[in-house]
């Protein structure tokens, strides 16, 4: 469980498949078992900004370098292009691990998620 109350429900997951394009990538880190997930949405035209819409790592394999092997390999999949995403603000392990691939802050929505935790827009020119 990556996400607790966030997690994506099976509906979801099921929506996310079967709206499989050519603008979908979906990268899955296998250690003999998945243990971590990328979902970027790639537009086709080239000057439209990429969207980072999920990253998990397992929590027992959390910190050892999956989630930065994941975004590594989903970047290149876009380089050249920007990149946008949102994270919760208190969410310091993302945001640790978007601001060391060079995202920065751009915008903020105030108490946008249940509970009242800002997201954080964030983004990343030239992606490589
Ligand atoms: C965010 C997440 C994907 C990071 O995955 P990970 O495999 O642990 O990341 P890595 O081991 O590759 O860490 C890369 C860098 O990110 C930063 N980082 C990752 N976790 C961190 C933490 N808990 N505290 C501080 N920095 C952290 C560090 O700079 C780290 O480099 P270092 O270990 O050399 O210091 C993982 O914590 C996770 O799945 N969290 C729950 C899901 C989530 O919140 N997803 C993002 C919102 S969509």
């Amino acid at each position: 469980m990556c996400f607790g109350l966030m997690a994506w429900s099976t509906v979801a997951w099921t929506t996310e498949f079967e709206r499989l394009s050519d603008d979908r990538v979906i990268l899955v880190a296998d250690e003999g078992t998945a243990v971590g997930y990328l979902v970027l949405l790639v537009p086709a035209a080239a000057e439209d900004p990429v969207d980072l819409l999920r990253i998990a790592v397992a929590p027992e394999v959390r910190r050892t370098g999956v989630g930065g092997q994941l975004l590594t390999a989903g970047l290149r999949r876009c380089a050249g292009r920007t990149v946008l995403l949102e994270v919760a603000a208190g969410n310091e392990s993302a945001g640790a691990l978007y601001r060391g691939f060079g995202f920065e802050e751009i915008s903020r929505r105030k108490g946008y998620y249940a509970g009242g935790e800002d997201a954080v827009i964030m983004r990343l020119e030239n992606a490589a």
